[in-house]
């Protein structure tokens, strides 16, 4: 028998849903960005967002179902985010899975934003415990042990912002529509001139040589800042944003490397005798950047560690990745009450020790 889950993923720009098998197989998987919606306003409003996955919720599963032509009666389970993330957006997920699991007498499992990004390449090509996790999203940057499914250890976090914040940020700065990261990684590509841009514009690399796996990105936006303001008024020249770009793009990258480079070797250190295969994985919505997996890939070869990184349709935010984490915990005979809450705040780690200014984002 074959079982199949609906996912449901509300709990930032996204509205998503999607349906795969305990053959890890996708049947369908729909995404609804909001993008137009927010860009105006240069970032993701929370009530815009809320309002618009009410909207678009029913047609979005319904789209779901009808493209892995499927119907309510044939889904085993149902998961949706309930954190961490919007509150407003993630009520709405999380209510719409309650109601469908109510209603056809079926299973509902609140599951942790972060843990599908985490699971994703369980999903995508059946990696096995325990693995090295780079986390990397527009609200996380964090390295972690995936020991099993619910059992993290956090072993470093950003102090301040995220890496995917201070894409967007920087890319705000140099008048690059929301979200910035893609959009940076395409003007990034455009540099002509690689070694002088980097001369041109010198960043920092903050917590560099520091021997634990902690990140910080706010003084590379401020320096982001420093070297826009000199620039003539007005729209930046497309060769000032493609130099800037390439340049801020190498150094996050490098930083990435840098603080996991002592995850490697703590991970080798503590897993190697009980891995075939060592593997660093690197999900989330920065994930998707060419430049940054290069420079991670060069990092593992050196390692003799495997690198996996999700296909790009499974990099951003998606419905596939929680309608997997739900039916991994529907495997191993979990599943949730109908009161469960959703929760804005939910690290994966609950045991890792706060790091001050971190905040929700630890
Ligand atoms: O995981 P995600 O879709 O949503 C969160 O849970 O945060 O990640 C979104 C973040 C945004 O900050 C976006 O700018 C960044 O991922 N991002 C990228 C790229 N594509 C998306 N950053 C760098 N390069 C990209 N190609
Ligand atoms: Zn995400």
């Amino acid at each position: 028998m074959t079982l199949r889950v609906l996912g449901i993923e509300t709990s930032c720009d996204e509205t998503a849903a999607a349906i795969v098998t305990d053959k890890r197989e996708i049947l369908s998987n729909v995404v609804l960005s909001q993008l137009e919606e927010h860009r105006v306003y240069g970032g993701v409003v929370p009530e815009i967002a809320a309002r618009a996955h009410l909207e678009h919720i029913d047609k979005i599963i319904h789209a779901a179902l009808s493209d892995a032509q499927l119907s309510f009666t044939e889904i085993d389970a149902v998961a949706a985010t309930c954190g961490p993330g919007l509150i407003g957006g993630v009520m709405i997920g999380m209510m719409s899975a309650k109601a469908i699991a109510a209603s056809q007498g079926i299973p509902f499992l609140g599951i942790n934003h972060l843990e599908g990004h985490a699971l994703t390449p369980r999903l995508a090509e059946g990696l096995e415990f325990p693995y090295l996790l780079l986390l990397v999203s527009g609200g996380h940057t964090q390295i972690l042990v995936a020991e099993d499914v619910g059992r993290y250890k956090r072993w470093g976090t950003t102090l301040d912002d995220a890496a995917g914040e201070c894409f967007d940020k920087s890319a705000k700065l140099m008048g690059l529509p929301y979200p910035g990261g893609p959009n940076v990684e395409r003007f990034a590509q455009k540099c002509s001139a690689p070694e002088a841009a980097i001369e041109r514009f010198p960043l920092p690399s903050p917590m560099k040589g520091r021997k634990n796996c902690d990140f910080s990105f706010s003084g590379l936006k401020t320096a982001v800042r420093n070297h826009v303001q000199p620039l003539p008024a007005g729209d930046l020249d497309p060769k000032d944003i493609a130099d800037l770009c390439f340049a801020f793009q190498k150094k996050t990258a490098e930083i990435l490397a840098d603080r996991c480079k002592n995850a490697i070797t703590q991970f080798l250190d503590e897993y190697g005798a009980q891995t075939k295969s060592p593997t660093l994985v690197v999900c989330g919505g920065v994930s998707a950047n060419q430049a940054i997996r290069a420079q991670l890939n060069k990092l593992t070869q050196k390692y003799g560690m495997h690198i996996s990184a999700p296909p790009l349709s499974l990099c951003g935010d998606n419905g596939a990745m929680i309608a997997w984490a739900g039916l991994e915990r529907l495997q191993r005979g979990q599943n949730d009450p109908m009161d469960f809450r959703a929760r804005p705040r939910w690290p994966l780690d609950a045991n890792a020790a706060p790091r001050h200014g971190a905040g929700v984002k630890a």
